[in-house]
């Protein structure tokens, strides 16, 4: 068995307490740190537990968000889907998760889109879940979420999300280490 840390049962413990407070929370969560340090599981664990022990299937969705634009894109040359009909099927749900912020498709277009869902979510009320691998606020000599997004987009993910940083290890590399398949 590959042991937990302490400070990944505290970022655990941290996401298991919203997804039991979830609808009743102030502020989503912003899940930030380095590939592989486990983002995605996290979030999709926050969603199991609320999708599948509280019901609320309709009213969560999960978006990877490169996929996202592609299929955004692929909707323009598309005549039986429009891209309003997909945003409008991304953004009316009360839980929003959008993996990998930063790592899709980069040009004016794209960040129109993102701006467009986050504020389309917030202002519906909607609570928003977001993993990048790009930190929120500048730190060392990485890129920041403001390079790889707009200023807008880190401006609403702050008034939107409250930020969980990721214990600094790849979990692949622990489990590679330990001689176990993923
Ligand atoms: N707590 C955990 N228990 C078991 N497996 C885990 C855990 N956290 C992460 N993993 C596994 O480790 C691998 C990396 O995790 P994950 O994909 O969530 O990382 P990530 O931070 O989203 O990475 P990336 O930035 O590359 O998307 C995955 O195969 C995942 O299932
Ligand atoms: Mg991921």
């Amino acid at each position: 068995m590959v042991g937990i840390s302490d400070s990944h049962r505290r970022v655990c413990d941290r996401v298991r307490r919203w997804a039991e407070t979830w609808p009743n929370v102030r502020a989503g969560l912003a899940l930030t740190g380095i590939a592989g340090s486990g983002k995605t599981h996290l979030a999709v664990a926050l969603l199991q537990r609320i999708v599948v022990e509280r019901q609320a299937t309709r009213r969560a969705r999960f978006v990877f968000l490169p996929q996202l634009m592609r299929e955004i894109q692929a909707s323009w040359k598309d005549p039986d889907r429009t891209e309003e009909a997909i945003l409008a099927e991304v953004c009316g749900v009360e839980l929003l998760v959008l993996d990998q912020l930063g790592a899709e498709a980069s040009g004016a277009w794209v960040q129109e889109r993102v701006e467009h869902i986050l504020t389309r979510c917030f202002d519906g009320g909607g609570s928003l879940v977001t993993t990048s691998i790009y930190p929120i606020e500048p730190a060392g000599a990485g890129m920041a979420l403001d390079e790889r997004t707009s200023g807008s987009v880190v401006s609403l993910l702050k008034e939107a999300c409250r930020v969980v940083k990721m214990p600094e290890d790849d979990y692949r590399d622990t489990v590679l280490k330990h001689g176990q398949d993923l």
